[in-house]
């Protein structure tokens, strides 16, 4: 049964049993929790931003997602589908991209792996040749098909892989760092492609990445995710309420000074005749600007919003310190 939410998580936990060589014979267990009571829900249609430091457990995440990993706690439900019971019937409806690791067969051509899930999936015949014509044109696959995977460059093969998990018409597409490597134009090529794909045939998309323009160009809704647990769930432009961050002014001075004093404003560099004071996001620039040029000699002067990277980096060391 379909419900408005395609993928549900409550409570959902994931630990590994580690063993640690710790002297010549003796190993310490330890347990890891990768994934540590979780719970989101993503409504059909929507591409959500997943976000967080290495090891904070996002491919994890998506492991239980897609069934690979069965949770060690926790309730999980993918259009309605629990992952782990039914891995095989949930794949028809999921697709995968993990950008570290292709799914593609390394010594086959382009084509031969496409050929070889038409029939793993048992695609119907016209839907895989309008969904296979369809990427190959918007991801740019034409002069590719015939080349052997490891043969492709790294974007090449993303793309090739990102094609691969299309092809079935999955309604849930998720996405572990899918443009990690990939040069600017390549990653504007995949980034074009996600937002059509997402917007035409409404694709619900989670997607990992540690490259935030992904997500500022992508996604609305953004998660953030640390030592397991869930940190931030809402719009990409809350993630700058968070916390008490700051705006910079940057001021142009006439020569170069010291660095200015300045009441609810401090210095954070300088630079010849330019320097930078952070002051609090939630305060007017106006009676700042107003002091510094009651007493500097002010040539020029912009703001700057904190940018999402900054605010995150905070977060993560908020965390780390509490
Ligand atoms: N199979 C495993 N066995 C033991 N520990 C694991 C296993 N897989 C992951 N972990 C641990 O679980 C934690 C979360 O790992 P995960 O790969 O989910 O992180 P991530 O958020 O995807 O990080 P990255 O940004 O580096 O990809 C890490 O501490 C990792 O070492
Ligand atoms: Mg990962």
């Amino acid at each position: 049964m379909d419900t408005a939410d395609l993928i549900e998580l409550e409570g959902v936990e994931k630990v590994f049993d580690v063993r640690r060589k710790t002297g010549f014979l003796r190993r310490e267990r330890h347990e890891v929790r990768a994934v540590d009571g979780i719970s989101f829900t993503v409504p059909r249609g929507e591409m959500v931003g997943y976000i967080g430091p290495n090891g904070a457990g996002k491919s994890t995440t998506i492991k239980m997602l897609t069934g690979i990993l069965t949770p060690s706690g926790g309730r999980l439900r993918v259009a309605g589908i629990d992952p782990s019971r039914e891995r095989t019937r949930l794949a028809q409806r999921i697709g995968v991209v993990f950008g570290q690791r292709t799914t593609l067969w390394w010594d086959l051509p382009l084509i031969d792996s496409y050929r070889l899930m038409h029939r793993m999936y048992r695609i119907p015949d016209t839907r895989f040749h309008e969904n296979l014509d369809r990427c190959v044109e918007l991801l740019e696959l034409g002069a590719l098909l015939d080349v052997p995977v490891r043969q492709l460059s790294l974007g090449q093969r993303m793309r090739g892989d990102i094609a691969a998990a299309l092809l079935h018409d999955p309604e849930v597409l998720y996405l572990d760092e899918p443009t990690i490597g990939l040069d600017v134009i390549s990653k504007a090529k995949v980034r074009g492609f996600l937002r059509d794909l997402n917007a035409e045939s409404g694709t619900t998309v989670l997607l990992t990445t540690h490259d935030l323009t992904d997500i500022e160009q992508l996604c609305e809704r953004v998660m953030v995710i640390d030592h397991g647990r869930l940190m931030y769930d809402g719009p990409l432009a809350g993630l700058h309420e968070v916390g008490e961050s700051e705006r910079t002014l940057v001021v142009d001075l006439e020569r170069e000074l010291p660095p200015m004093e300045v009441e609810s404003a401090r210095v954070v560099k300088v630079e010849g005749p330019r320097q930078w004071l952070a002051f609090p996001a939630a305060e007017s620039a106006a009676p700042l600007v107003a002091r510094i040029a009651a007493r500097y000699p002010m040539a020029d002067l912009s703001i700057r919003e904190p940018d999402i990277e900054a605010v995150i980096a905070k977060m993560y060391a908020e965390k780390a310190t509490s």
